[in-house]
């Protein structure tokens, strides 16, 4: 580890003692002492007590400008008035029935005025949503093989925990990659069943097509892959993708769990123009209370109408949570809002963009509707394997830096990005934009002098 990065870390360490004895005590009881692994970070998380608008603050007090927003579910920022006003309301007239009501047609008339889907199913994560629009294209064509991509995550049911960050002895060929287990416990069988391409790279899909005649169901994706940072699909990768489903017959789902909410009003169909038959949602469509769905046509959906897919969860449309995604809906993902998103976007990117060609950090800055990140990267990540390349030493300077200087840039660990909220302000963006300007000098030295060593050796 090298001097200036332990400097911020000890900075760190010397701002959040109360995270530290926390953390401590968590740990007896919680394995890794978070409730999810993703929370886990060395040398210890961030506690949080409070949080309001695009702010929150951790244990010690700390004041921080959030850009992680819960990893990217809190478009709506913290404590929406309107969501608040809505849950407010449905707390004192009971939170679960387990029975059906009126804010069921509602939203999803909403969703299927901006989604390119017929009918649709509630639940509440992300995960759930996957799940089950994989479940439905198996039944929907009598087949078991699903094709993902190296890299691309969408939640942790057993199709899902193939191949989402392999390591390299892993990995196999570039042009049929290995589909590797996300960890123990994932049976072989999924496996089997989960041949994996690489993004942006048509020939893998073709070839995984060609080496299973009759047997892929589906292809699932992101339409940008987001978890390693943020990765474009290239021209025509999409376009080819569809096409190739339908020739194919098979099913083409858009996990829009990240860019359905975020990407802009009608998510990545509208803003790529690529109509999937299945898109799972998920995350800032509920404005901060757990609100998932999927959706595909009639036809597909009616396999559940006709009790020959089973899909069923006590907490689905909680009245809690749908007042939550009506309010979302109607008074946070407005195409005013996303005006508004989409500048404070231009100018976070631009003014990054200033910083670092002022520095002379090697680095380029992604970005799509709400999200955006500082990709370590001289060139741009095309894939899982360009992503896994990062100076990871590097990355951690930047976070640190950052939120020493009162900004959590995105969610800790590289392959996330930042999030923008409707009630971040233009303020809030120069504030972020003074930190990154105060921490990149450090980051471009550290870089040159950390190149210069791996060229002396
Ligand atoms: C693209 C994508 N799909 C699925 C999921 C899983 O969602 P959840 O954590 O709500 O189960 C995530 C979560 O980060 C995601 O980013």
């Amino acid at each position: 580890m090298y001097p200036e990065l332990q400097k911020e870390l000890a900075t760190f360490e010397r701002r959040t003692p109360k995270s530290a004895e926390s953390h401590k005590r968590n740990l007896k009881r919680i394995p890794l002492g978070v409730a999810s692994n993703y929370r886990a970070y060395d040398p210890y998380p961030i506690f949080v007590k409070e949080g309001r608008g695009s702010h929150f603050r951790d244990l010690d007090g700390n004041d921080y400008l959030d850009h992680n927003l819960c990893f990217g579910a809190l478009m709506a920022g913290h404590c929406h008035p309107a969501v608040m006003k809505a849950v407010e309301k449905r707390l004192s007239a009971g939170t679960m029935f387990g029975m059906p009501h009126d804010m069921e047609w509602q939203l999803a008339e909403e969703i299927c005025d901006r989604f390119p889907v017929e009918m649709l199913r509630f639940g509440s994560s992300g995960t759930e949503a996957t799940m089950h629009a994989i479940r439905l294209a198996r039944a929907a064509t009598g087949r078991d093989k699903i094709i993902k991509f190296e890299g691309g995550y969408h939640g942790l049911h057993d199709s899902a925990l193939v191949s989402v960050k392999p390591h390299a002895p892993d990995f196999g060929d570039i042009h049929a990659p290995t589909s590797v287990s996300g960890g123990l416990g994932v049976p072989k069988a999924s496996l089997a069943n989960v041949p994996v391409a690489t993004f942006n790279d048509l020939e893998t899909v073709e070839l995984r097509f060609r080496q299973n005649p009759g047997e892929i169901a589906a292809v699932i994706l992101e339409p940008i892959m987001m978890n390693v940072g943020l990765c474009m699909p290239q021209p025509g990768f999409l376009e080819g993708l569809r096409e190739m489903a339908t020739k194919n017959g098979a099913l083409l789902i858009f996990d829009e769990v990240k860019t359905g909410a975020k990407l802009g009003w009608g998510g990545a169909s509208e803003y790529f123009g690529v109509k999937p038959d299945m898109i799972c949602l998920a995350k800032s469509i509920g404005g901060g209370l757990p609100l998932a769905a999927f959706g595909a046509s009639t036809t597909v959906m009616d396999l559940i109408s006709q009790h020959k897919v089973f899909h069923g969860g006590t907490y689905n449309t909680n009245p809690v949570s749908m007042a939550a995604g009506l309010a979302t809906f109607h008074e946070v993902l407005t195409r005013e809002n996303y005006s508004h998103v989409e500048k404070l976007s231009q100018k976070l990117t631009d003014g990054y963009r200033t910083t670092v060609a002022k520095s002379g950090l090697q680095a380029y800055v992604a970005s799509a509707g709400a999200n955006g990140a500082l990709m370590l990267y001289p060139k741009e990540v095309r894939n899982y394997r360009d992503w896994t390349t990062v100076d990871t030493d590097l990355w951690r300077h930047y976070w640190f830096g950052m939120v020493n200087r009162g900004v959590m840039p995105q969610p800790y660990w590289w392959d996330e990005q930042w999030t923008i909220s409707v009630q971040h302000t233009e303020a809030d963006i120069d504030q972020h934009l003074a930190a990154f300007a105060d921490v990149a000098p450090a980051l471009a030295r550290a870089q040159h002098e950390r190149t210069a060593e791996v060229v002396a050796h």
